[in-house]
């Protein structure tokens, strides 16, 4: 049974008042509340097995160490992988990418190559293909979009040719909330032998994610996203290719044998996780994806599902409104709108007045906007945590708000 008030209680800062206000959180998308579970876990984890792993022969690196990878195991499980190996942690999913972009394209691109991203990227999926791209002179294609917020598919594959290095696309975008076809999309990238990336940033925390289903090439999420710490993220990357990247980063725990002469690195995943891993983060990280399977991520889907077909009913009765992105069968997590010419930053302070906690302005997304032709939104994230009366008094703060001008 999927019981909201149960879940709620799990999170303190839930029942805070804000301004004397119930708070109303709705930017998930930013980041997520953390249940107690997850907030123990780091207290203990702190208090009882404190060391530094795969260091120590003592009992309490052993133990951390020892916890640390069945962090691997639960995150592997969690997200299909064939191999715990193919589990790289790292500082987030913004990482992730820098991590892939500086190693896959040193080894696989050289000038004239081409790398394709979307119109609907966040910065961290835009940024480092640029920088890539400076460096070796390649070429970034970029996929348009449909008028109602979807990938141009027929202008996805258009742009498909014997340059094509990699394609780097969002699963769910962080405004739209549109939810790409990314297994279709890989499965014909495939059959022109062109590796996909996958930001999972957005879709992890709302839908149930099978990496070998999808055959993602590479797929990334940040912890934080999804209950768990901030500062610790995921890469998974197929064996093959990650055992073809040259090392991102040097210095402990990566190298198998350093002298002057001739350095050898560590195998997979430790050949990507130079310095102190973030044990601490990991058995966190853990503790939240146990915690989102005991509720059973089938059940916080059709809650969320449930959540935005309301908030879509109830936000567009109100004069004024225009939402972006697209109809409810392709959507997930968030809402962006606008209403009549209210600026997003006026109506995002206001609503805050009120307890509502939504995010404005760009979203990291500058090229969407453009595209969009607009300079911001408001936008309004969900979580397995939030209820229709949240919704509702998201729609009464917003007509209020607009009453106001
Ligand atoms: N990427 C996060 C967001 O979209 C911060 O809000």
């Amino acid at each position: 049974m999927f019981d909201v008030n149960a879940i709620r209680s799990e999170f303190p800062i839930l029942s805070k008042k804000i301004y004397g206000k119930d708070l109303v959180y709705l930017d998930n998308g930013a980041t997520t509340q953390k249940p107690s579970c997850v907030v123990k876990k780091i207290e203990d984890n702190y208090f009882n097995v404190n060391a530094n792993i795969h260091r120590g022969v003592h009992y309490l690196s052993m133990q951390a160490t020892e916890a640390h990878e069945e962090a691997r195991r639960v995150v592997q499980d969690f997200i299909h992988a064939e191999h715990a190996h193919e589990i790289i942690f790292t500082r987030g999913t913004t990482e992730g990418i820098n991590l892939v972009a500086s190693s896959f394209g040193e080894e696989f691109c050289s000038e004239g190559d081409e790398i394709i991203v979307t119109t609907m990227e966040h910065h961290s999926n835009i940024v480092p293909w640029q920088i890539l791209a400076q460096r070796k002179k390649l070429n970034l294609k970029v996929v348009k979009l449909t008028d109602d917020g979807m990938l141009d598919l027929a202008h996805l594959y258009s742009l498909f040719s014997d340059k094509t290095k990699l394609l780097a696309l969002t699963h769910v975008s962080n405004v739209l909330g549109t939810i790409n076809p990314v297994a279709d999309i890989i499965r014909n990238a495939h059959l022109r032998n062109i590796p996909v990336l996958v930001d999972g940033a957005q879709s992890i925390p709302h839908m149930a994610v099978d990496v070998q289903a999808l055959d993602a090439d590479f797929y990334l999420f940040s912890a934080h996203k999804i209950y768990g710490p901030t500062g610790i993220g995921i890469l998974y990357g197929k064996e093959k290719w990650l055992n073809k990247l040259p090392p991102y980063q040097g210095g402990g725990e990566m190298i198998a044998q350093v002298s002057f002469e001739k350095t050898t690195f560590n195998e997979l995943p430790f050949k990507f996780e130079a310095g102190t891993p973030d044990y601490i983060g990991s058995t966190a990280l853990a503790e939240a994806l146990r915690f989102v399977n005991k509720i059973g991520m089938d059940n916080i889907t059709a809650h969320e599902n449930e959540l935005m077909k309301y908030a879509m009913t109830e936000l567009q009765k109100i004069p004024g409104m225009r939402i972006f992105g697209p109809s409810l069968a392709h959507r997930s997590g968030v809402i962006s709108f606008l209403v009549g010419d209210i600026h997003h930053y006026d109506m995002g302070m206001l609503l805050d007045k009120l307890g509502i906690a939504v995010r404005t302005g760009h979203h990291c997304a500058q090229p969407l906007m453009h595209a969009l032709e607009v300079e911001g939104t408001v936008r309004a994230s969900f979580s397995l945590y939030n209820t229709k009366e949240e919704i509702d008094k998201l729609a009464e703060g917003v007509e209020r708000v607009a009453k106001m001008f």
